[in-house]
Protein backbone atom coordinates (compact mmCIF):
# COMPACT_ATOMS: atom_id res chain seq x y z
CA UNK A 1 0.00 0.00 0.00
CA UNK A 2 1.00 3.16 -0.97
CA UNK A 3 0.18 7.54 -2.13
CA UNK A 4 0.74 7.64 -5.43
CA UNK A 5 0.29 11.15 -7.58
CA UNK A 6 -2.58 11.29 -10.05
CA UNK A 7 -0.63 13.91 -11.96
CA UNK A 8 2.73 12.64 -12.73
CA UNK A 9 3.00 8.90 -10.83
CA UNK A 10 5.43 9.65 -8.25
CA UNK A 11 5.06 7.24 -5.00
CA UNK A 12 5.13 8.52 -1.59
CA UNK A 13 5.04 6.30 2.03
CA UNK A 14 1.87 5.88 3.40
CA UNK A 15 3.35 7.08 6.23
CA UNK A 16 4.46 10.77 5.41
CA UNK A 17 1.98 13.41 6.01
CA UNK A 18 1.76 14.88 2.98
CA UNK A 19 -1.05 15.85 0.92
CA UNK A 20 -0.11 16.62 -2.29
CA UNK A 21 3.27 15.80 -4.82
CA UNK A 22 5.94 18.19 -4.88
CA UNK A 23 4.47 18.33 -8.59
CA UNK A 24 1.38 19.85 -7.10
CA UNK A 25 -0.43 16.84 -7.72
CA UNK A 26 -3.36 15.53 -6.03
CA UNK A 27 -2.45 11.64 -4.25
CA UNK A 28 -4.26 8.93 -4.09
CA UNK A 29 -3.91 5.83 -1.95
CA UNK A 30 -3.08 2.72 -3.56
CA UNK A 31 -4.74 -0.42 -1.63
CA UNK A 32 -2.99 -3.98 -2.10
CA UNK A 33 -6.31 -5.23 -4.26
CA UNK A 34 -4.90 -9.03 -4.18
CA UNK A 35 -5.14 -8.99 -0.19
CA UNK A 36 -9.08 -7.64 -0.22
CA UNK A 37 -11.62 -9.94 1.02
CA UNK A 38 -15.60 -10.84 -0.97
CA UNK A 39 -17.80 -9.35 2.01
CA UNK A 40 -20.07 -8.03 -1.04
CA UNK A 41 -23.25 -10.56 0.66
CA UNK A 42 -25.37 -8.04 1.01
CA UNK A 43 -25.36 -8.75 5.06
CA UNK A 44 -24.34 -6.84 7.98
CA UNK A 45 -23.25 -3.76 5.64
CA UNK A 46 -21.42 -1.14 7.94
CA UNK A 47 -18.21 0.30 6.78
CA UNK A 48 -16.14 -1.65 8.87
CA UNK A 49 -17.25 -4.47 6.90
CA UNK A 50 -14.90 -3.69 3.91
CA UNK A 51 -11.58 -3.72 5.84
CA UNK A 52 -9.36 -5.25 3.42
CA UNK A 53 -10.15 -2.30 1.60
CA UNK A 54 -9.60 0.19 3.74
CA UNK A 55 -5.86 1.40 4.15
CA UNK A 56 -5.60 2.19 8.27
CA UNK A 57 -4.82 -0.53 11.13
CA UNK A 58 -6.54 1.67 14.05
CA UNK A 59 -10.15 2.34 14.13
CA UNK A 60 -12.10 5.29 15.71
CA UNK A 61 -15.37 4.37 14.84
CA UNK A 62 -19.16 5.81 16.12
CA UNK A 63 -20.66 3.43 14.13
CA UNK A 64 -20.52 5.00 10.77
CA UNK A 65 -21.96 3.45 7.22
CA UNK A 66 -24.40 1.25 6.95
CA UNK A 67 -27.00 3.83 5.92
CA UNK A 68 -30.62 2.98 4.01
CA UNK A 69 -30.78 2.75 0.43
CA UNK A 70 -34.51 3.38 -0.51
CA UNK A 71 -36.47 3.04 -3.90
CA UNK A 72 -37.98 6.65 -4.89
CA UNK A 73 -39.55 5.71 -7.81
CA UNK A 74 -39.16 3.02 -10.37
CA UNK A 75 -35.25 2.55 -11.01
CA UNK A 76 -34.38 5.77 -8.66
CA UNK A 77 -32.78 4.94 -5.28
CA UNK A 78 -31.73 7.23 -2.85
CA UNK A 79 -28.89 6.34 -0.82
CA UNK A 80 -30.12 8.68 2.51
CA UNK A 81 -26.11 9.91 3.67
CA UNK A 82 -28.03 12.00 6.83
CA UNK A 83 -28.18 8.68 8.63
CA UNK A 84 -24.57 8.55 9.39
CA UNK A 85 -23.94 9.71 13.24
CA UNK A 86 -23.46 12.70 13.34
CA UNK A 87 -25.96 13.53 10.10
CA UNK A 88 -23.53 13.72 7.17
CA UNK A 89 -21.58 11.16 5.04
CA UNK A 90 -18.11 13.47 5.92
CA UNK A 91 -18.28 10.21 8.80
CA UNK A 92 -16.90 7.87 6.08
CA UNK A 93 -14.31 9.80 5.90
CA UNK A 94 -13.25 10.86 9.21
CA UNK A 95 -13.85 7.79 11.16
CA UNK A 96 -10.72 6.84 9.09
CA UNK A 97 -8.65 9.69 8.50
CA UNK A 98 -8.73 10.05 12.18
CA UNK A 99 -7.99 7.02 12.56
CA UNK A 100 -4.89 7.49 10.29
CA UNK A 101 -4.23 10.88 12.67
CA UNK A 102 -3.95 8.48 15.68
CA UNK A 103 -1.63 5.98 13.73
CA UNK A 104 0.82 8.58 12.81
CA UNK A 105 0.73 9.89 16.38
CA UNK A 106 -0.80 13.41 15.49
CA UNK A 107 -2.03 14.59 18.71
CA UNK A 108 -4.15 18.05 16.59
CA UNK A 109 -6.47 18.00 13.61
CA UNK A 110 -7.64 20.73 11.57
CA UNK A 111 -10.01 21.88 9.04
CA UNK A 112 -11.47 24.07 6.77
CA UNK A 113 -15.34 23.28 6.50
CA UNK A 114 -18.85 24.51 5.12
CA UNK A 115 -20.04 23.17 8.43
CA UNK A 116 -20.41 18.91 7.70
CA UNK A 117 -16.59 18.09 7.62
CA UNK A 118 -16.58 20.76 11.04
CA UNK A 119 -19.42 18.55 12.81
CA UNK A 120 -17.93 15.25 11.66
CA UNK A 121 -14.14 16.32 12.91
CA UNK A 122 -14.82 17.86 16.05
CA UNK A 123 -17.17 14.58 16.77
CA UNK A 124 -14.42 12.11 15.59
CA UNK A 125 -11.89 14.02 17.14
CA UNK A 126 -13.18 13.97 20.60
CA UNK A 127 -13.76 10.27 20.54
CA UNK A 128 -9.85 10.07 19.46
CA UNK A 129 -9.37 12.25 22.56
CA UNK A 130 -7.23 14.91 20.30
CA UNK A 131 -7.04 18.51 19.51
CA UNK A 132 -9.56 19.94 16.59
CA UNK A 133 -9.28 23.69 14.75
CA UNK A 134 -11.98 24.26 12.46
CA UNK A 135 -12.34 27.29 10.23
CA UNK A 136 -15.81 27.94 9.67
CA UNK A 137 -16.91 30.88 6.83
CA UNK A 138 -18.41 33.42 8.97
CA UNK A 139 -22.16 33.94 8.90
CA UNK A 140 -22.53 31.25 5.98
CA UNK A 141 -22.56 28.27 7.83
CA UNK A 142 -25.93 26.31 8.77
CA UNK A 143 -26.74 26.68 12.56
CA UNK A 144 -27.21 22.87 13.24
CA UNK A 145 -23.13 22.35 11.59
CA UNK A 146 -21.92 24.92 13.73
CA UNK A 147 -23.66 23.81 16.84
CA UNK A 148 -22.28 20.46 16.95
CA UNK A 149 -18.93 21.73 15.57
CA UNK A 150 -18.82 23.85 19.31
CA UNK A 151 -20.61 21.12 21.60
CA UNK A 152 -17.74 18.68 20.48
CA UNK A 153 -15.59 20.65 22.03
CA UNK A 154 -13.73 22.06 19.00
CA UNK A 155 -12.07 25.51 18.85
CA UNK A 156 -14.09 26.92 15.74
CA UNK A 157 -12.82 30.34 14.56
CA UNK A 158 -14.80 31.93 12.17
CA UNK A 159 -13.11 33.66 9.10
CA UNK A 160 -14.01 36.83 7.39
CA UNK A 161 -14.32 35.60 3.85
CA UNK A 162 -15.56 32.17 2.23
CA UNK A 163 -14.84 28.67 2.10
CA UNK A 164 -12.11 28.85 -0.38
CA UNK A 165 -9.91 31.01 2.00
CA UNK A 166 -10.51 29.53 4.87
CA UNK A 167 -9.11 26.55 3.38
CA UNK A 168 -6.59 28.64 2.01
CA UNK A 169 -5.15 29.66 5.82
CA UNK A 170 -5.49 25.83 7.04
CA UNK A 171 -3.18 24.76 4.78
CA UNK A 172 -0.42 26.95 4.98
CA UNK A 173 -0.89 27.08 8.53
CA UNK A 174 -1.14 23.42 9.37
CA UNK A 175 2.52 22.59 9.69
CA UNK A 176 3.71 25.40 12.16
CA UNK A 177 0.19 24.16 13.88
CA UNK A 178 1.64 20.70 13.96
CA UNK A 179 -2.30 19.70 13.23
CA UNK A 180 -3.33 16.93 10.55
CA UNK A 181 -5.13 18.62 7.67
CA UNK A 182 -8.37 16.19 7.38
CA UNK A 183 -10.40 18.44 4.34
CA UNK A 184 -10.90 16.26 1.65
CA UNK A 185 -7.55 17.41 -0.05
CA UNK A 186 -6.42 13.96 2.37
CA UNK A 187 -6.27 11.19 0.51
CA UNK A 188 -7.01 9.01 3.65
CA UNK A 189 -9.99 10.79 4.31
CA UNK A 190 -11.43 9.31 0.61
CA UNK A 191 -10.41 5.70 1.79
CA UNK A 192 -13.70 6.13 4.01
CA UNK A 193 -16.00 7.67 1.68
CA UNK A 194 -15.09 5.25 -1.09
CA UNK A 195 -17.04 3.02 1.10
CA UNK A 196 -20.15 4.13 -0.27
CA UNK A 197 -20.12 2.52 -3.50
CA UNK A 198 -19.16 -0.81 -1.31
CA UNK A 199 -22.73 -0.24 0.07
CA UNK A 200 -24.81 0.25 -2.96
CA UNK A 201 -23.55 -3.02 -4.75
CA UNK A 202 -23.82 -4.81 -1.50
CA UNK A 203 -27.41 -3.63 -0.70
CA UNK A 204 -28.70 -3.61 -4.45
CA UNK A 205 -26.45 -6.80 -5.31
CA UNK A 206 -26.52 -4.48 -9.00
CA UNK A 207 -24.35 -2.18 -10.03
CA UNK A 208 -26.78 1.02 -11.17
CA UNK A 209 -26.29 2.52 -14.61
CA UNK A 210 -25.33 5.78 -12.73
CA UNK A 211 -24.71 7.82 -9.44
CA UNK A 212 -25.52 11.20 -8.72
CA UNK A 213 -23.47 13.33 -6.46
CA UNK A 214 -23.81 16.84 -5.43
CA UNK A 215 -20.34 18.65 -5.94
CA UNK A 216 -18.46 20.88 -4.02
CA UNK A 217 -15.02 20.16 -3.40
CA UNK A 218 -15.06 17.74 -5.72
CA UNK A 219 -13.70 14.59 -3.16
CA UNK A 220 -16.91 12.46 -2.40
CA UNK A 221 -17.47 11.74 -6.45
CA UNK A 222 -13.95 11.08 -6.78
CA UNK A 223 -14.03 8.99 -3.78
CA UNK A 224 -17.16 6.79 -5.09
CA UNK A 225 -15.58 6.52 -8.16
CA UNK A 226 -12.26 4.94 -6.85
CA UNK A 227 -14.73 2.66 -4.23
CA UNK A 228 -16.66 0.96 -7.75
CA UNK A 229 -12.90 0.60 -9.84
CA UNK A 230 -11.55 -1.37 -6.69
CA UNK A 231 -14.70 -3.45 -6.62
CA UNK A 232 -14.16 -4.14 -10.67
CA UNK A 233 -10.55 -4.64 -9.88
CA UNK A 234 -10.79 -7.59 -7.27
CA UNK A 235 -13.09 -8.85 -9.84
CA UNK A 236 -16.05 -8.23 -7.47
CA UNK A 237 -17.89 -6.78 -9.94
CA UNK A 238 -17.95 -6.22 -13.85
CA UNK A 239 -19.55 -3.07 -14.71
CA UNK A 240 -18.90 0.20 -13.66
CA UNK A 241 -21.54 3.22 -13.17
CA UNK A 242 -21.92 6.63 -15.03
CA UNK A 243 -20.39 9.14 -12.07
CA UNK A 244 -22.60 12.43 -12.64
CA UNK A 245 -21.81 15.73 -10.52
CA UNK A 246 -23.93 18.68 -9.64
CA UNK A 247 -23.57 21.89 -8.71
CA UNK A 248 -25.34 24.85 -7.38
CA UNK A 249 -25.80 27.71 -10.27
CA UNK A 250 -23.73 29.99 -8.15
CA UNK A 251 -20.88 27.54 -7.66
CA UNK A 252 -20.34 25.60 -10.61
CA UNK A 253 -16.99 26.16 -11.78
CA UNK A 254 -16.80 22.33 -12.88
CA UNK A 255 -19.60 22.09 -14.82
CA UNK A 256 -18.26 25.27 -16.76
CA UNK A 257 -15.21 23.61 -17.22
CA UNK A 258 -17.06 20.32 -18.29
CA UNK A 259 -18.92 22.08 -20.65
CA UNK A 260 -16.66 25.18 -22.37
CA UNK A 261 -13.62 22.82 -22.30
CA UNK A 262 -10.12 25.13 -21.54
CA UNK A 263 -8.32 25.57 -17.94
CA UNK A 264 -9.95 25.70 -14.75
CA UNK A 265 -10.79 28.54 -13.89
CA UNK A 266 -12.32 28.73 -10.24
CA UNK A 267 -15.61 30.99 -9.48
CA UNK A 268 -14.33 34.18 -7.60
CA UNK A 269 -17.63 34.80 -5.61
CA UNK A 270 -19.47 31.30 -4.89
CA UNK A 271 -23.21 31.63 -4.05
CA UNK A 272 -26.00 29.33 -3.47
CA UNK A 273 -28.69 28.63 -0.80
CA UNK A 274 -27.19 25.06 -0.35
CA UNK A 275 -24.28 26.40 1.41
CA UNK A 276 -22.81 22.89 2.16
CA UNK A 277 -21.64 23.28 -1.38
CA UNK A 278 -21.40 26.79 -1.85
CA UNK A 279 -17.35 26.18 -2.97
CA UNK A 280 -15.81 28.38 -6.33
CA UNK A 281 -12.35 26.79 -6.03
CA UNK A 282 -12.75 23.31 -5.43
CA UNK A 283 -9.34 21.38 -4.30
CA UNK A 284 -10.49 18.04 -5.78
CA UNK A 285 -11.37 19.21 -9.03
CA UNK A 286 -8.84 17.03 -11.15
CA UNK A 287 -9.60 13.99 -9.53
CA UNK A 288 -13.66 14.88 -10.01
CA UNK A 289 -13.00 15.69 -13.84
CA UNK A 290 -11.11 12.84 -13.77
CA UNK A 291 -14.03 10.25 -12.51
CA UNK A 292 -16.57 11.88 -14.63
CA UNK A 293 -14.45 11.60 -18.04
CA UNK A 294 -13.02 7.96 -16.97
CA UNK A 295 -16.91 7.10 -15.72
CA UNK A 296 -18.53 8.70 -19.50
CA UNK A 297 -20.54 10.59 -16.91
CA UNK A 298 -21.05 13.90 -17.07
CA UNK A 299 -21.41 17.52 -15.20
CA UNK A 300 -24.72 19.58 -14.72
CA UNK A 301 -26.14 22.50 -12.42
CA UNK A 302 -29.46 23.56 -10.99
CA UNK A 303 -30.76 26.44 -9.75
CA UNK A 304 -31.52 27.66 -5.77
CA UNK A 305 -35.40 26.92 -6.84
CA UNK A 306 -35.05 23.68 -8.08
CA UNK A 307 -32.79 22.78 -5.55
CA UNK A 308 -35.48 23.59 -2.81
CA UNK A 309 -38.27 21.90 -4.93
CA UNK A 310 -36.45 18.73 -4.72
CA UNK A 311 -35.97 19.26 -1.21
CA UNK A 312 -39.54 19.64 -0.31
CA UNK A 313 -40.33 16.35 -2.70
CA UNK A 314 -38.34 14.16 -0.60
CA UNK A 315 -39.22 15.28 2.53
CA UNK A 316 -43.22 15.55 1.66
CA UNK A 317 -43.71 12.64 -1.07
CA UNK A 318 -40.94 10.35 0.61
CA UNK A 319 -40.25 11.08 4.15
CA UNK A 320 -36.31 11.84 3.91
CA UNK A 321 -35.64 15.32 5.11
CA UNK A 322 -32.30 16.22 3.61
CA UNK A 323 -30.38 19.90 3.25
CA UNK A 324 -30.55 21.55 0.18
CA UNK A 325 -27.08 20.02 -0.95
CA UNK A 326 -28.51 16.58 -0.86
CA UNK A 327 -31.61 17.89 -2.87
CA UNK A 328 -29.07 18.33 -5.99
CA UNK A 329 -28.83 15.18 -7.33
CA UNK A 330 -32.69 14.95 -7.58
CA UNK A 331 -32.84 18.19 -9.27
CA UNK A 332 -30.31 17.56 -11.65
CA UNK A 333 -31.80 13.59 -12.43
CA UNK A 334 -35.02 15.83 -13.70
CA UNK A 335 -32.90 18.26 -15.29
CA UNK A 336 -30.99 15.15 -16.92
CA UNK A 337 -34.14 13.00 -17.71
CA UNK A 338 -35.95 15.78 -19.77
CA UNK A 339 -33.09 16.42 -22.21
CA UNK A 340 -32.54 12.71 -22.53
CA UNK A 341 -28.89 12.58 -20.79
CA UNK A 342 -30.23 9.59 -18.58
CA UNK A 343 -32.51 7.16 -20.02
CA UNK A 344 -35.91 6.25 -18.00
CA UNK A 345 -34.21 2.36 -18.51
CA UNK A 346 -31.35 3.20 -15.86
CA UNK A 347 -30.64 2.69 -12.56
CA UNK A 348 -29.88 5.63 -10.62
CA UNK A 349 -28.65 6.21 -7.10
CA UNK A 350 -28.75 9.79 -5.86
CA UNK A 351 -26.41 10.29 -3.01
CA UNK A 352 -28.03 12.38 -0.15
CA UNK A 353 -25.29 13.65 1.53
CA UNK A 354 -26.19 15.44 4.64
CA UNK A 355 -29.71 15.13 7.18
CA UNK A 356 -32.43 18.26 6.16
CA UNK A 357 -32.28 19.41 10.42
CA UNK A 358 -28.42 20.51 9.22
CA UNK A 359 -30.25 23.48 8.34
CA UNK A 360 -33.59 23.90 9.78
CA UNK A 361 -33.48 27.68 9.06
CA UNK A 362 -33.65 27.54 5.26
CA UNK A 363 -37.15 25.18 6.11
CA UNK A 364 -38.96 27.65 8.12
CA UNK A 365 -37.67 31.13 5.85
CA UNK A 366 -39.66 29.45 2.79
CA UNK A 367 -42.24 27.83 3.96
CA UNK A 368 -45.62 29.43 5.77
CA UNK A 369 -45.63 28.97 10.29
CA UNK A 370 -47.85 27.20 11.66
CA UNK A 371 -51.27 28.27 12.29
CA UNK A 372 -52.01 29.18 16.04
CA UNK A 373 -55.69 28.59 17.32
CA UNK A 374 -57.52 29.06 20.85
CA UNK A 375 -58.01 25.51 22.03
CA UNK A 376 -61.50 25.05 20.77
CA UNK A 377 -62.73 22.24 18.55
CA UNK A 378 -64.97 24.74 16.32
CA UNK A 379 -61.48 26.88 15.30
CA UNK A 380 -59.64 23.57 14.71
CA UNK A 381 -62.33 22.22 12.41
CA UNK A 382 -62.49 25.64 10.85
CA UNK A 383 -58.64 26.08 10.17
CA UNK A 384 -58.64 22.34 8.81
CA UNK A 385 -60.48 22.52 6.00
CA UNK A 386 -58.44 25.19 4.67
CA UNK A 387 -55.68 22.83 4.33
CA UNK A 388 -54.55 21.27 1.54
CA UNK A 389 -54.22 17.90 3.10
CA UNK A 390 -56.81 18.36 5.81
N1 LIG B 1 -23.09 17.60 0.29
C1 LIG B 1 -22.90 18.05 1.54
C2 LIG B 1 -24.04 17.97 2.49
C3 LIG B 1 -21.64 18.56 1.93
O1 LIG B 1 -21.46 19.00 3.17
C4 LIG B 1 -20.60 18.63 0.98
C5 LIG B 1 -19.30 19.19 1.32
C6 LIG B 1 -20.86 18.14 -0.32
C7 LIG B 1 -22.11 17.62 -0.62
C8 LIG B 1 -19.81 18.15 -1.39
O2 LIG B 1 -18.87 17.16 -1.23
O3 LIG B 1 -16.83 18.57 -1.29
O4 LIG B 1 -16.70 16.10 -1.54
O5 LIG B 1 -17.65 17.50 -3.36
N2 LIG B 1 -19.05 19.78 2.43
C9 LIG B 1 -17.74 20.23 2.84
C10 LIG B 1 -17.76 20.67 4.30
C11 LIG B 1 -17.08 21.20 1.95
O6 LIG B 1 -16.92 21.48 4.70
O7 LIG B 1 -18.58 20.16 5.05
P1 LIG B 1 -17.42 17.33 -1.90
Amino acid sequence: MYLRCISCGRIYSKDEVIYSCCCGGLLEVVIDIDKVEDVFDGRDITLWKYKSFIPVSKRISLGEGGTPIYKLYNRIYLKNEGANPTGSFKDRGMTVGVSKAIELGMKRVICASTGNTAASLAAYSARAGIKCYVLVPSGKIALGKLSQAIIHGANVVQIKGNFDEALDVVMKASRELEAYILNSINPFRLEGQKTTAYEIYDQLRFVPDAVIVPVGNGGNISAIWKGFKEMKEAGIINSLPRMIGIQAEGASPLVRMFKEGGEFRPFERPETVATAIRIGNPVNWMKAIRAVMESNGLLESVTDEEILAAQRELASKHGVFVEPASAAPLAGLKKLRERGAIKEDENVVLIATGHGLKDPDIVIQQLKPTILINASVDELKRVLRGFRNG
